[in-house]
């Protein structure tokens, strides 16, 4: 299980967590719906790694992990698809597959034959250079590029964000079948119908904090969307 445990986090003299609490389980797909600055890609990038936290705000399997660097959580099995996808431009599809792949030895259902298998579209594409392609196709790479080191925890920043509605169906397809196989997805979905429709489980944060939490299918719509704004 990957967990928070009243994490803060800063920006310099900005505080943007203020104690929060939340858990991933494997197979899971849990949702982080919140305004715009609400925090969503800090917790992310907290969890990942690419923040400064306290060692016990961030538990996996355990062990307190807070703070440690995005090499030692990707190679415990937390994995970030950052918003705005970061592509390596200057590669194709198959190398950024193969640098992610490479840069951690994790073992596991995936590689770049079992990629390009259930990715058929970027194997049909894969030795051109990953950002010339449709921003569906890009986003597939990012999560391909992700799941090249075979995590356990897999962290989704907003991978619809300006996506046509049969690239969204795609990447949420694709996410389905990895959290069937046992991998947790965590998301970022600003659309918040859709992230309740595509988790089982939701966290709401505003400004910072946790302030709404359940169950997907039972989520009153008004009440997220009162959180959600903090209106
Ligand atoms: N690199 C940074 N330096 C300083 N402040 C930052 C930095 N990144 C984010 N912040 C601030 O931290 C707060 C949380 O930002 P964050 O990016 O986590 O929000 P978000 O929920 O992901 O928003 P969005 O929906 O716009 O992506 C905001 O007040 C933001 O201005
Ligand atoms: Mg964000």
């Amino acid at each position: 299980m990957l967990r928070t445990e009243q994490l803060d986090a800063h920006y310099g003299l900005l505080q943007a967590l203020f104690g929060v609490s939340i858990e991933v389980q494997r197979g899971e797909v849990v949702a982080l719906v919140g305004s715009n600055g609400a925090g969503k890609t800090t917790l992310m990038r907290a969890l990942a790694g690419a923040l400064p936290v306290e060692r016990q705000a961030i538990h996996l399997d355990n062990n307190a992990v807070g703070g440690d660097p995005e090499c030692g959580q990707l190679a415990r099995g937390v994995a970030l698809v950052p918003e705005g996808r970061r592509l390596f431009a200057d590669l194709s599809v198959e190398d950024n597959l193969r640098v992610a792949a490479e840069s951690c030895d994790r073992s596991g259902p995936w590689n770049l034959s079992t990629l390009f298998d259930a990715l058929p579209a970027l194997a049909d594409v894969r030795r051109r250079n990953a950002t010339a392609l449709s921003g569906g196709q890009q986003q597939l790479v990012a999560v391909a590029r992700a799941l090249a080191t075979n995590p356990d925890y897999l962290l989704c920043d907003e991978v619809s964000l300006g996506l046509s509605p049969v690239a969204v169906q795609a990447v949420y397809d694709l996410l389905h079948r990895v959290s069937a196989n046992g991998t947790a997805v965590l998301l970022v979905e600003q659309n918040v119908s859709r992230a309740l429709a595509e988790s089982s489980r939701f966290y709401c944060l505003q400004k910072g904090r946790v302030v709404l939490s359940g169950t997907s299918r039972h989520a009153d719509t008004q009440q997220v969307a009162h959180a959600y704004f903090g209106s």
